[in-house]
């Protein structure tokens, strides 16, 4: 059995999507936060069980005859590597033969903000002893459309990035990717550095929008505590809206720059590039034509 824990979340449901179109699912096992929210996954003829990572008393029934576990790192910030280690102490308990974890691109030496709650979940999953598996993803192509959307207003895209080159995927592609290792053999001692094949400055990236909606539209190099403001401002929370700027000045330095197309080896074809994501995000509404 494979055990696809996050499995209601955005990576987490394409993940699942990619898995059944690769094994039955009777061999999939969704383990989710709240399974009233997996009522589809039901249907599709997924197991669906409880696994909260707050509530280790959940995880070990829902390991249960696993085989393999994918963990989709949570998103509580602050709370998430004793929320992972749970998860790692409960795949132990249980036998597990493969264990994954999604991390972060270039993990033992990123300056990026998430970096250490990777490095110490990649740790603890290499301290119990598991056979593991990491999957160290780069930046989805989802987190530039938010400001590609606020861009068509304006006409300017605004970041603090620089000439940084950002090798971004969608998370389809990455989800893919685990739904692939999963499902392939020899994969317990592994670590993938995934990204997109073809990299883009937010230069690049405006001028791209630009020609699919029409308009002009232009790339606005501002400071970082400039961007913060200019986040906030437009309704980021202040909790997150450091972080994002914090990315994108270290993308600046090439953090989220990788040329070693190992995403696209899992793939077995090119990944999806930053043009195609935004062609879909406006054929979806989620970036206005005006
Ligand atoms: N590479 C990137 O650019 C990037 C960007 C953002 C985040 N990430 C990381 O990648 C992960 C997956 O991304 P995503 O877009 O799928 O995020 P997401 O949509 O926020 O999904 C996170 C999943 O974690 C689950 N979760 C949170 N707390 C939990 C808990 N206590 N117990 C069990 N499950 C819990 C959520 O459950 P519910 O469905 O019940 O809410 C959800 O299914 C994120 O959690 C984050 O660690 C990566």
């Amino acid at each position: 059995m494979i055990v696809v824990t996050g499995a209601t979340g955005q990576l987490g449901r394409l993940v699942l999507k990619a898995l059944l179109e690769k094994t039955s699912p009777s061999r999939v096992i969704a383990a989710v936060r709240s399974p009233d929210k997996a009522q589809d996954l039901k249907q599709a003829g997924v197991q669906v069980r409880a696994a909260d990572y707050d509530r280790p008393e959940t995880l070990a029934a829902a390991f249960a005859g696993a085989e393999k576990v994918l963990l989709i790192s949570g998103n509580t910030l602050g709370k998430r590597v004793s929320q992972h280690r749970a998860v790692i102490d409960a795949a132990r308990k249980a036998g597990v033969q493969l264990f994954a974890y999604t991390s972060v691109l270039k993990a033992p030496t990123t300056a990026l903000m998430v970096g250490p709650d990777h490095r110490e979940t990649e740790a603890a999953i290499t301290a119990s002893g598991l056979p593991s598996v990491v999957l160290r993803n780069g930046w989805y192509s989802e987190n530039y459309l938010f400001r590609a959307a606020g861009a068509v207003k304006t006409g300017v895209l605004l970041g603090c990035a620089g000439e940084g080159r950002i090798s971004a995927a969608p998370r389809a592609d990455y989800a893919q990717a685990a739904a692939t290792v999963l499902t392939s053999p020899n994969q317990a001692g592994r670590t993938y550095e995934l990204a997109g094949d073809q990299s883009f400055t937010l230069a690049e990236l405006a001028a791209e929008l630009s020609r699919q909606i029409g308009r002009p539209m232009r790339y606005q190099n501002v400071t970082e505590s400039e961007f913060t403001e200019a986040l906030e401002r437009n309704g980021i929370p202040s909790a997150y809206a450091p972080m994002m700027a914090r990315s994108d000045a270290l993308s600046a330095q090439g953090a989220l720059l990788e040329t070693g197309r190992q995403l696209s080896q899992l793939l077995g074809r090119a990944t999806t590039p930053i043009g195609a994501v935004i062609e879909q995000a406006i054929r979806a509404g989620q970036i206005p034509k005006a």
